[in-house]
């Protein structure tokens, strides 16, 4: 890992004046989604009404390709299915390299939403929940903003008061004490997650994961504070200077290095499963969530991620 130090101000050598930089070390873009990511074909961890397809199966059926540049995945919007059938073919793919203290910035114009919807970017480590999860873009159904949540092992919990614009949900990050809810935090800002998202051309989430802290931000396309070297996704970037995060989560109650390991980037739409289908009912969703899915293939049309590039810098 490289971490240089660079004066913040060339003429002054006290420390408080250095803030850590961070180099670009991988770049994630059109066809780069496919040949540097693996797709998971298993049966859906949260028991959602999806099929995971391979591949081929993806390229073949239209569900993951690269359009004007852009890597498009996407929930199949064209088959009716069988109540006593298998789920909507849908996407997850999974990074085939690893990071720990890093910086990830997501690039991303487009993300599904809607009913039974449940769309996440995320960050995982090795047997989970020991090596920590991270989500940066995640929520079910009509959600109006995002929620940015640490799922870890015992012994991990963030402070009520804290630095940062969201606004928290919980406190406690083990997922063995939470029914696996985690340490949440909304980000105040419609323009976060679905279609106010949508509307906007999207934008960019950062996350900055070091020993001290774990902190996400979010900037919307037509934002005037995103910074350029987020805009341009430059080589070198300086996240101390982003300003205040939607989401802090600091080591004061919990041992970052020790609860977040190497992670895979992580990249999935969900339908219904243990949180869009248990949060349906309250969600203003028609029927019940796997009818839904079942019987209304055109629905979704728009459950798709459109990403332009995903940075990682060490
Ligand atoms: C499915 O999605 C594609 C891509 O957006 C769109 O062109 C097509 O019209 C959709 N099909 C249906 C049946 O809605």
């Amino acid at each position: 890992m490289f971490r240089l130090l660079i004066p913040a101000i060339a003429t002054s050598l006290a420390l408080s004046n250095f803030v850590a930089a961070w180099s670009l070390t991988d770049t994630f873009q059109g066809s780069g989604f496919l040949n540097d990511f693996s797709f998971f074909t298993g049966t859906d961890p949260t028991s959602g009404r999806v099929v995971y397809v391979s591949k081929s199966t993806a390229q073949n059926k239209g569900l993951a390709y690269v359009q004007n540049g852009n890597f498009i995945a996407r929930v199949d919007n064209t088959t009716t299915l069988s109540s006593s059938g298998a789920g909507r073919n849908s996407i997850r793919i999974s990074s085939n390299k690893q990071w720990g203290q890093h910086v990830s910035i997501y690039n991303i114009l487009h993300m599904p939403h809607g009913c039974a919807t449940w769309p996440a970017v995320w960050e995982r480590g090795d047997n989970w929940p020991a090596g920590g999860e991270i989500d940066i873009v995640e929520g079910v159904n009509n959600q109006a903003s995002d929620s940015v949540t640490l799922h870890t092992s015992s012994g991990c919990s963030m402070p009520a008061s804290r630095t940062m614009t969201g606004t928290h949900t919980g406190l406690v990050c083990d997922s063995s004490k939470t029914s696996n809810a985690g340490c949440g935090v909304t980000i105040n800002d419609g323009s976060s997650y679905g279609t106010g998202f949508n509307n906007n051309g999207g934008g960019w989430y950062a996350v900055e994961r070091s020993s001290t802290f774990i902190k996400v931000w979010f900037w919307a396309r037509d934002s005037s504070s995103v910074p350029s070297e987020v805009r341009n996704g430059a080589g070198s970037i300086n996240p101390g200077n982003w300003g205040v995060p939607d989401a802090y989560f600091p080591n004061t109650n919990c041992n970052i290095d020790s609860h977040f390991g190497p992670a895979n980037i992580i990249i999935n739409i969900d339908l219904c499963g243990s949180w869009a289908g248990s949060a349906y009912g309250s969600s203003g969703c028609p029927g019940s969530c796997d009818s839904y899915v079942n019987s209304n293939p055109a629905a979704f049309t728009s459950a798709y991620f459109s990403f332009a590039w995903v940075k990682v810098y060490q």
